[in-house]
């Protein structure tokens, strides 16, 4: 039996879906303990593209068991609509879902409590939300207005809980400016659209921790898939461009229901260079052709929204600082293969502040953070490969990389003083390295 977890360590978008993919053969239990439908996780399988927001990535693979923790915000609709189409894609050849009757439902008024908070903040202010109704879920989670999975199962409560709800939502887009989009909501047809999602829910309904602790009394391995990165924590991140869950290592316990001291491992999912969906500083963005490159060259673009990623250079503050809250016991490093090519690597090792001074740790204050520059150091990159080419590496193994890509690594390693478990090449599964340990 072996728990482990997967957490990405950046702004998101590391490569988590294919790590817990390629990580779930071995596991019997994929579980997401946080987020929502803000996740896109993307599994180039034979050939196939896979976009799942909910389902934990493991479901791919019949005979898994993925499960949904009461740390998530779960939109039923678009749930049930990711399951319908895994099942045309597969056949119906898939892992069985599983989902906390304690996580909290996505309400139509919450998606359009996002909207209106986004546009009552401003241009300045605004996150650049996915715009899936997680921040307003959360509020209310906090706010104890929240609806939960097993209320959609209780009429009676399921009314008076969205009665109540239904009238502060409608206060509050008032009060937001954006009392005309109240108009879309009906206390009828929300009632009874809910209830129906909630009885075509209720055989993947139960009790997650009690689900997980028979698991770990009969021997069976969990994966744990982080959705977002380290850098988008509520409590961690660069508040307030982050979202509303925390990431961190931490939060499996509280957002899966099992004790800490169950985790065996966490892998950090560090992506090779960086990138960011939405507002917020980021110190080694880069604004020219470089960063275009690895925009063109790595696809990078929202797997749930579509919108342009920024990207610049790896940045060892924001890893240090993952590692520091997560306690990384292996790292597995994505997308080297966008990397090859160019004609130098550069990796932040600290900022100079604002008054020109060394920065080592993120600030808190994002004003601050927007005024660092990154002080780097140049490594050398390696020369371009082809498809055939990555793929004869990955057939002879780890020391067949590049010199200068096993450089890049082993630096990596030395400044996290984490190892490199695992190096991903390329979106399918095949593209993949194991290090022999
Ligand atoms: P996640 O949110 O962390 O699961 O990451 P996304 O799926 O949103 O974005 C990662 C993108 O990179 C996806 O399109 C993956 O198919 C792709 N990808 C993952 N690993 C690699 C890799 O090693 N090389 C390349 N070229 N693409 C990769
Ligand atoms: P995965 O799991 C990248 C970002 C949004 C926005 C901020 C708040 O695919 O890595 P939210 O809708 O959560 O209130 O938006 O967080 N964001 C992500 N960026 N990858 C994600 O998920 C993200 N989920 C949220 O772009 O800046
Ligand atoms: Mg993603």
């Amino acid at each position: 039996m072996t728990v482990t977890a997967v957490i990405g360590t950046q702004w998101g978008d590391e490569g988590k879906g294919k790590i817990t993919d390629v990580l779930a053969e071995k596991a019997d239990y994929v579980v997401r303990f946080q987020g929502g439908n803000n996740a896109g996780h993307t599994l180039k399988i034979e050939g196939v593209t896979y976009k799942l927001h909910l389902l934990p990535s493991g479901i791919v693979r019949p005979n898994k068991v993925a499960v949904i923790g009461n740390g998530l915000v779960v939109d039923p609709r678009v749930l049930l609509a990711e399951l319908e189409q895994l099942g045309k894609a597969t056949g119906g050849e898939h892992g069985q879902l599983k989902l906390s009757d304690r996580a909290h439902v996505i309400m139509p008024y919450h998606l359009l409590m996002d909207q209106a908070e986004e546009a009552f903040k401003g241009k300045e202010a605004k996150a650049g939300t996915t715009r899936k109704g997680i921040g307003p879920a959360y509020t209310d989670k906090a706010a104890r207005f929240g609806v939960r999975v097993c209320d959609l199962l209780e009429p009676e409560v399921f009314s008076s809980r969205l009665k109540l709800a239904l009238r502060r939502a409608e206060a509050l887009l008032e009060a937001l400016g954006s009392g005309d989009l109240a108009q879309q909501l009906s206390f009828d047809s929300v009632y009874n659209e809910y209830l129906e999602l909630g009885r075509r829910l209720e055989p993947h309904i139960c009790d997650v921790p009690v689900l997980l602790d028979e698991a770990r009394s009969r021997g069976s391995s969990i994966l744990f898939e982080g959705a977002q990165g380290v850098h988008l924590d509520l409590e961690h991140g660069t508040y307030p461009y982050c979202t509303s869950s925390s990431i961190v290592a931490g939060n499996i316990a509280s957002g899966a229901g099992v004790p800490p001291s169950a985790i065996d491992s966490v892998i950090g999912v560090v992506k090779a260079y960086t990138t960011r969906v939405g507002t917020g500083p980021f110190p080694t963005e880069l604004n020219d052709d470089t960063g275009r490159h690895l925009s063109d060259k790595g696809g990078e673009f929202g797997t749930t929204t579509g919108r342009p990623r920024r990207c610049g250079w790896l940045d060892l503050v924001l890893l240090r600082h993952s590692h520091r809250l997560c306690g990384f016991t292996g790292l597995a490093v994505t997308k080297l293969d966008v990397l090859d090519g160019l004609p130098e690597l550069k990796v932040a090792t600290s900022y100079r502040g604002p008054g020109g001074e060394t920065v080592m740790d993120l600030p808190a204050s994002m004003d601050h953070l927007e005024r660092c520059a990154p002080v780097y150091e140049t490594l050398p990159a390696w020369p371009e490969l082809n498809e055939t080419e990555w793929a004869e590496i990955v057939e002879k193994g780890w020391e067949s990389l590049p010199e200068a890509c096993l450089g890049y690594l082993e630096y990596l390693e030395r400044e996290l003083g984490v190892p490199v478990v695992l190096a991903s090449v390329g979106p399918s599964r095949s593209a993949t390295i194991f290090r022999a340990v």
